[in-house]
């Protein structure tokens, strides 16, 4: 049974009161400094194709031309998103993958709304205490590299869930493009040489055969990258289907692989992997209908909190970058992932208090404790309910001529996953194993805390914050975004949300402006480095410390707009948009 401890109307009343007098005072200090809201047009980069009938937006253009074409031939939305995926998986070895796990949100022109869970799963040998050393404290490197790192994949068993109820065109010629780009090779950009450079060494040092990514001299812009061995096994499920993943010769090659390298999975781990269809997190804001990710993804539930919290606030008024939309947006943040460390886990193996976590009530009293212009720490911020006796991914948005819209954020969790590519397979794995908590206490890769919800049990999924999000305006799709981003990924895509719907920021400028981000633990307000310095010198002076990180998130939004379809791929990455 849960109980909401914070019910205290006349301290809300006073809290109120002090809150108005606050809002007036720090507008009042964002007039006088122009810098609080700098322009950010000198260092937007434009990614935005305006198309009528339907656009793809994902992490590589060569993958989002393959969208396109998929959608050109008469395919539908998901027909692009499960082409495109697999075009990832070859020209995007960072994260594209078919060794990794993700989640899926569809939202079919008729109006009815999907997702598939296709997360990576514990294999059958893992335990909860399989990551801690004779001392009992957690070891990061055994859960972050190497083949101990690997869940089970889930990322073909998700495209053939989602091809079996929605797909038009056959499997076939979705995956076609992929193998033609793997066969024949294709020129490698800046970003994508950089990366397979700076992990050359882990390349080396946690596989136990050569692969496609190792070359003698370091890559450079434009080099040819051809995968002999990730066309066979491309091909192999063209023609087999999901079997010819997770049985037969690719099963064979991961379980010798895993042999080799000391891992635990096994071809029964394959064999018994199911993708699942969820049931959605959908909830209104305002005018708006959200259609987002449940779990074992946080990624929705903590978005209908995190709009939840702030539905009472006027926050279009305060200014877009403005300290009082930062410190208010960073408190409901803080409240939310301090939930999710408490409850959150895979619901097949734990009792997560879904309901209760989103009441309206619950999300008032969440904030009955919040003062404008004072930070709340976090050690004062524990999980709201009291129960009785914690990058890479990438994401991608299609929308098609019906109005079908698909929403697709997968990932192998680190840059190149588990850095260990299967031998004869040429596919990476992930290293989402780190996404489990190794133990209470214990931050994961990304910072992130857990309880005994999101412990190591065979066969459970490991909690995730991916945030794949339709939003309907008048019951039709009017936005279709996600991002990769670790923790980011959820404060990611509540800013972006928060900037085009309250804001109104157009949608190339909500994904390029710099961004912040809270996770209760540490108790620090992250920026991003174009992070307009007024902004962080208000909220030092209120008491915040304010750390500058690398980019936060690479979000992909469709925005559908008066003269039809507006796609924009982020500044941060290699991101594209291709349509017609
Ligand atoms: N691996 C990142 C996530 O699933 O949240």
């Amino acid at each position: 049974m849960f109980i909401n401890r914070l019910t205290r109307p006349k301290l809300i009343l006073v809290k109120k009161i002090l809150f108005l007098v606050s809002i007036l005072c720090l507008l009042y200090s964002c007039k006088e400094d122009s810098r609080a809201t700098a322009p950010f047009d000198s260092y937007s980069v434009a990614k935005k194709i305006r198309v009528d009938k339907g656009a793809v937006v994902s992490a590589h253009p060569l993958a989002s031309e393959v969208g396109r074409d998929i959608l050109m031939q008469g395919g539908n939305a998901v027909d692009a998103a499960i082409a495109v995926q697999y075009a990832l998986a070859v020209v995007y070895p960072n994260a594209g993958n078919l060794g990794g796990g993700g989640f899926m949100v569809f939202h079919t022109g008729e109006g009815e709304s999907y997702s598939i869970d296709f997360r990576e799963k514990a294999p059958l040998r893992a335990h909860k205490d399989m990551y801690l050393d004779s001392l009992g404290d957690a070891v990061p490197e055994w859960s972050r590299n190497g083949h101990l790192a690997s869940g089970v994949p889930g990322t073909v068993a998700g495209t053939f869930l989602a091809h079996r109820k929605f797909g038009k065109l056959p499997m076939d010629q979705l995956i076609r493009p992929a193998i033609a780009l793997a066969e024949r090779g294709f020129a490698i950009t800046e970003r994508e040489a950089g990366g397979l450079n700076n992990y050359a060494e882990d390349f080396r040092k946690y596989n136990t055969r050569g692969s496609a990514f190792v070359k003698e001299k370091a890559w450079k812009a434009g080099d040819v990258l051809v995968q002999k061995d990730l066309a066979e096994t491309l091909k192999r499920i063209a023609v087999q289907g999901q079997a010819g993943f997770y049985e037969g010769k690719t099963a064979e090659l991961i379980e010798e692989e895993m042999k080799r390298g000391g891992g635990i999975m096994t071809a029964e781990d394959l064999k018994q992997y199911e993708a699942r269809e969820r049931e959605p997190v959908t909830f209104k804001y305002k005018d708006y209908t959200i259609i987002s990710m449940g779990l074992p993804s946080s990624g929705g539930i903590m978005m209908q909190q995190m709009l939840g919290m702030l539905e009472p606030y006027p926050i279009s008024e305060y200014g877009f970058h403005s300290p009082a939309a930062i410190q208010l947006m960073t408190e409901i943040e803080r409240r939310a992932f301090a939930d999710r460390t408490e409850y959150m886990g895979d619901p097949d193996f734990v009792e997560v208090p879904v309901a209760e976590l989103v009441e309206k009530s619950y999300l008032e009293s969440r904030m009955a404790d919040f003062t404008p212009g004072v930070p709340t720490p976090s050690a004062e911020v524990s999980a709201g309910l009291m129960v009785k006796e914690k990058e890479e991914t990438t994401h991608l948005s299609v929308i098609d001529e019906e109005g079908n819209a698909v929403s697709l954020t997968t990932t192998i969790n680190g840059a190149y996953g588990s850095r260990v590519v299967v031998g004869g397979a040429g596919f990476i794995l992930n290293n989402e194993m780190d996404d489990f908590s190794a133990k209470p206490g214990a931050p994961n890769k990304f910072g992130l805390l857990g309880t005994e919800a999101n412990s190591i049990q065979p066969s459970k999924r490991m909690l995730s914050a991916m945030t794949p999000t339709v939003v309907l305006k008048n019951d039709k799709p009017y936005l279709v975004l996600g991002t990769p981003g670790g923790s980011t990924i959820i404060t990611s895509v509540f800013q972006t949300l928060v900037n085009i719907l309250e804001f109104d920021l157009p949608a190339q400028k909500a994904v390029n402006a710099p961004k912040f981000h809270h996770q209760w633990q540490p108790d620090l307000i992250y920026v991003e480095k174009e992070f307009p310095q007024a902004a962080i010198d208000t909220l030092e002076a209120m008491g915040y410390v304010v750390e500058e990180r690398r980019a936060i998130g690479r979000t992909e939004v469709i925005k559908i707009i008066e003269q039809g379809i507006e796609a924009v791929g982020d500044r941060r990455g290699d991101d594209s948009a291709a349509g017609y």
